[in-house]
Formats: structure tokens, sequence, C-alpha cells
């Protein structure tokens, strides 16, 4: 798909861009010509992608920040504007999660996942919204299907997933008349994914989930990638606004079901 969309002298910024799907969005950029800049926690996962990055053969950034710091975010957003020149394409996808039943899970353990993923990706758009190239920039925020469907042991995720929807329809509402377009992607289960590890971590629980998904398997994060390149282009110029599904129709039925199906072997 890169070789179909050109991003050569486009300036792009994915935070938690530095393992999964995330890191493969942020390689697809970068295929595609792009600057590419990542930011996350962890200072040796920052270093493999920037270098990573640096193998397609284009400039790359990286910073080693917690989303759930507002200035460190803006401190990483506003050094790849000045390196690289404003940003062109804006993907929030960091995020945490763990099975654990609403019943069980601390205080704390509700607040980690609502602070990363739901106030964390507040504070990516709110810092690069005055970095954004106005008009033309995109703006991806990469959700889960747990924002509209409820799923047993994920109330954290649901609920931070939500507010996530709903702050990427805000702002595509807020942001269009400066000519920037937000929208979101739900990738479905991904395979070899810290995520669907957590999920489903034994081969026994994979298969119930590639069973419960209508086209019967996993995704690919390259599958999640293309859409956003899409996205991301000309191709895509009245997309605003949109919550976009690349789940194989895991939505439209068997996402809730498998994991009430799998409770008494997550928890145990
Ligand atoms: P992953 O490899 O664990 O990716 C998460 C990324 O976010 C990592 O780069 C991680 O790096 C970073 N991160 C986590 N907490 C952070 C924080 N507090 N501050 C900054 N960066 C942080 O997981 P994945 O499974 O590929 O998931 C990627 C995205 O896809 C997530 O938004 C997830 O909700 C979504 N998603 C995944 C699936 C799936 O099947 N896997 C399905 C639906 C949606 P550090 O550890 O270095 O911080
Ligand atoms: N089940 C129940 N509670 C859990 C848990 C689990 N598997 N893992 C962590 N917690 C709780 C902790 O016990 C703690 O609560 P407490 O202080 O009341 O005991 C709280 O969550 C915060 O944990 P901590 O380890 O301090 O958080 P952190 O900010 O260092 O890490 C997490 C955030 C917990 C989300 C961690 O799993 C993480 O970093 N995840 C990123 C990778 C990931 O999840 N990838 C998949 C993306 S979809």
């Amino acid at each position: 798909m890169s070789d179909l969309f050109d991003f050569s002298g486009r300036t792009v910024f994915v935070a938690g861009g530095t393992s999964g799907i995330n890191l493969v969005v942020a390689q697809a950029f970068a295929r595609a010509g792009a600057s590419v800049a990542v930011l996350s926690r962890t200072p040796d996962k920052v270093r493999a992608a920037v270098d990573s990055l640096g193998e397609c053969g284009v400039t790359a950034l990286g910073f080693a920040a917690d989303v759930r710091d507002y200035e460190a975010v803006a401190q990483g957003i506003a050094a790849t504007c000045t390196e690289l020149g404003e940003i062109d394409v804006l993907v929030s996808g960091a995020a945490g999660n763990f099975p654990a039943a609403t019943d069980a899970m601390s205080p704390r353990a509700f607040a980690a996942v609502v602070d990363i993923d739901l106030k964390g990706t507040f504070n990516v758009l709110r810092a690069a919204r005055e970095h954004l190239r106005t008009p033309g920039s995109a703006v991806i925020t990469i959700s889960a299907p747990q924002a509209s469907i409820p799923m047993t042991l994920q109330a954290h995720a649901c609920s931070a997933k939500a507010g996530v929807d709903m702050l990427t329809r805000v702002a595509a509402l807020e942001w269009a008349a400066a000519g920037i377009r937000v929208n979101a992607v739900v990738p479905g289960p991904i395979e070899d994914t810290e995520g669907m590890s957590r999920l489903a971590p034994t081969p026994e629980m994979a298969e119930l989930v590639a069973k419960s998904v209508p086209m019967g398997r996993y995704g690919t994060a390259r599958e999640i990638a293309d859409c956003c390149l899409w996205l991301a282009s000309e191709r895509a110029s009245y997309v605003n606004g949109a919550i976009i599904p690349v789940d194989g129709g895991w939505s439209l039925g068997g996402a809730s079901e498998v994991f009430t199906a799998m409770r008494n072997l997550l928890v145990e």
C-alpha cells in the first residue's frame, strides 16, 4: 500500500509508536517517504524504533516520555516541529490494558488505563494542535472495539476508549474549519501484538477469538497501517469524524461474547 501513497516531504508523529500496531503504522509512513517521530516511555524501545525507521531511508526522531506527562509530550512534539517542520499526520495510539474484573480491579488500575488511553490521547492532541499544518493535516486516534462494545473484564479499556472515540468526534467538529481532519481507526484482534497476548494468552483462547471474527482470523498490523495511510492521504479528503473498524466484521458480532466465554479462563 505504501507504494500507492507518497508522503515524501511530510512529517508524521506517532505517540506510542515504538511497538506493535503503532510501530508498523510508523514504518508504513516511513516507507512511503515521510519523516517520522515516535514517542513512548521506554528508552530502549524508542532507540530500536528510531533505528528501524531510519532503515527506511528517512529522518527519524524518538522521544522517551509518558503520555500522562503533558509537558514531556509537548516538548517532544515541539522538538519534532523544530527539526522536521509542521506535523502533517498525527497518530495517537499509546495504550495500556489487562484483563481485570470490575469488582476486583483497584482504583489505581482503572485510573492507569484511563490516564494513558483517554487523558494521554487528550494530551497528545492538545499539545500537537498548534504544530499541525493548517490546512491539510490529518489526526488519527487508535481506538478499540471496547469503545462501543461492552466486554467482560474490560471496564477500564471500554470506558477509556469510549472517551477516545468521543474526543475524536469533538476534535473533528472543532478543527475542521482549520482544515484538520480527525478520525479513529478501530483495530479488531491483531496477531502478534501485546494487546492480544494479554487478552487471549493461550493458543486455545486465540483460536476462540479467531473463530468469533466473521472473517475467521486475526488481522495484521499491516492492515491497520494501510487504513491509516489512506486516511491521512488526499484520497480521504472528505472523511472527518469517522470511527472506522478494521476488524474483519468483529464488531458486527462475536466481540462481546468471546470475552464472556473466556472469563473463567482469564481470571483463573
Ligand atoms: P503495544 O505494542 O503494547 O503498543 C503500545 C505502545 O504504547 C507501545 O509503544 C508503548 O511503549 C506505548 N505506551 C504504553 N503506555 C504508554 C505511556 N503511558 N506513555 C507513552 N507511551 C506508552 O500494543 P498493541 O497491542 O500494538 O496496541 C497498540 C494500539 O492498538 C493501542 O492503542 C491498542 O489499544 C490498540 N488496539 C490493539 C488491538 C490488538 O489486537 N492488539 C486491538 C484493538 C486496539 P512503552 O511501553 O515504551 O511506553
Ligand atoms: N490486573 C489487575 N491490576 C493490574 C494489572 C493486572 N494485570 N496490572 C497492573 N494492575 C494495577 C496495579 O496493581 C496498580 O494498581 P495498585 O497500585 O492498586 O496495585 C495499577 O494497575 C497501576 O499499575 P502500574 O504497574 O503502577 O502501572 P504503570 O503505569 O506502570 O503501567 C499498565 C500501566 C498497568 C497499563 C501496564 O500494563 C502497561 O504499561 N501497559 C502497556 C502495554 C500494554 O498494555 N499493551 C497493550 C496495549 S492494548
